[in-house]
């Protein structure tokens, strides 16, 4: 893979795949962290004196949908460039006029264009769409790791039809981080924290990285399916039941025969309700009483893991430890971020989704050697596969 860095920009239209997809509550950006790591790789190519396009998708629209519009994050933009760029909004992302304002464009100025998603084919990844955006550019950059799970037209489709590519600084730390620091060279001890509601969903990523890890550290409602896939009593907890009991048995087998430790829970905070209405318990062992539901990991979990992230070099976590937007079931979760966050001496890697979404709103975000801007895309990762995104900007 080429980088940013290694290419000549001057006078060049550099389209650069961003991703823009941030949280929206109405009209208000509620988290602009995916705008923030996209600067730097903005701000190089106007330094290397390129013509900055930017692109994204922005949610899940179905056809053009003026909530979902870019003319949000292109304020936004301006402002996190401290009003030195002019931020030039585009009403669309392909046609006559967006070529024009390509053409007009000034050095130091930055177009974003309109989501791309109002367009079908961009998801579709329909090759007359990807020659539209190809024709926009001489550059193609993509710095849009969060979308690199994706094979769209922007992501992938159009990257044959431009002459030149490189990925950008953002994608740049991702794959160092992820790929290099934690798949393929992570210091030892290596431990793993996995959380989150389902088994299901982490299959892959425990299958790929239970080879690698001196450690597995199992929260979340996930932990009582592998309880209960064990025998024991996990009340009225979330569980996957059916074969994915099943698959969790295969997994702790898996773990038993490569001899790495996957660790559960051996406390729970419980409560009878999901948001905390009525008492909240510590249980004294790992069975949580008939007629309740595990919501969080308990103190002496809590300890235990802290240790085993304390002593590692190497820690990569994905999904909260409990229901952590209930502040009575976010120790668990906190106390993860405040242990990886202590230890100096590792490399500690945050690997998206709500877990990055809790240590942001905990603050701390800025302590962590990476905080992954990928949801499904750093998952993907993590398992091992190919992402379309970085594959097509493979030179061959
Ligand atoms: C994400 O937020 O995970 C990416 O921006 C991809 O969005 P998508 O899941 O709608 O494709």
């Amino acid at each position: 893979i080429r980088y940013i860095d290694d290419l000549q920009l001057t006078g060049k239209r550099v389209f650069i795949r961003v991703d823009f997809n941030v949280p929206l509550e109405g009209r208000r950006i509620t988290d602009d962290t995916r705008i923030r790591e996209a600067l730097p790789t903005i701000r190089r190519a106007l330094e290397m004196g390129g013509k900055v396009i930017l692109a994204s998708h922005l949610g899940r629209p179905k056809g053009a949908d003026p909530k979902l519009s870019t003319v949000l994050v292109a304020e936004k933009l301006a402002e996190l460039l401290g009003g030195k760029h002019e931020v030039i909004h585009a009403d669309d992302c392909v046609g006559d006029n967006v070529k024009k304002q390509v053409n007009d464009l000034k050095a130091g100025q930055v177009l974003l264009l309109e989501n791309l998603r109002f367009h079908k084919e961009e998801e579709a990844n329909d090759e007359a769409f990807s020659r539209e955006l190809a024709a926009l550019a001489d550059v193609y950059v993509n710095d849009a790791f969060g979308t690199a799970h994706r094979a769209h037209a922007s992501t992938a489709g159009m990257v044959p039809f431009v002459k030149e590519k490189a990925a950008g600084l953002l994608m740049r730390k991702e794959i160092e981080y992820l790929g290099d620091k934690v798949l393929r060279n992570p210091q030892k001890p290596f431990v793993a924290i996995l959380g989150g509601s389902k088994v299901s969903d982490k299959i892959k990523v425990i299958e790929s990285l239970l080879p690698k890890v001196d450690a597995l550290l199992v929260g979340g409602a996930m932990a009582y399916t592998f309880l209960k896939a064990q025998g024991i009593e996990v009340g009225k907890s979330r569980v996957e039941e059916g074969d994915k009991l099943a698959l969790a048995a295969k997994l702790l087998d898996t773990a038993k025969r490569l001899k790495t430790p996957l660790v559960l829970p051996i406390d729970h905070i419980v409560c009878a309700d999901i948001d905390g209405k009525g008492p909240v318990k510590e249980t004294p062992d790992q069975v949580v009483p008939a007629d309740m539901m595990g919501l969080d990991i308990g103190p002496k979990t809590r300890a235990m893991y802290t240790q085993r992230i304390r002593d590692a070099k190497t820690v990569i976590w994905n999904g909260p430890m409990g229901r952590f937007e209930v502040d009575k079931f976010a120790e668990g979760t906190r106390s993860v971020a405040a242990a990886m966050s202590i230890n100096k001496d590792a490399v500690t890697v945050i690997g998206g989704g709500d877990s990055a979404a809790a240590v942001e709103q905990m603050g701390y975000a800025d302590k962590m050697s990476h905080v992954s801007t990928g949801g499904g895309a750093s998952l993907e990762f993590l398992e091992g596969q190919p992402l379309p995104g970085i594959k097509a900007l493979e030179t061959k």
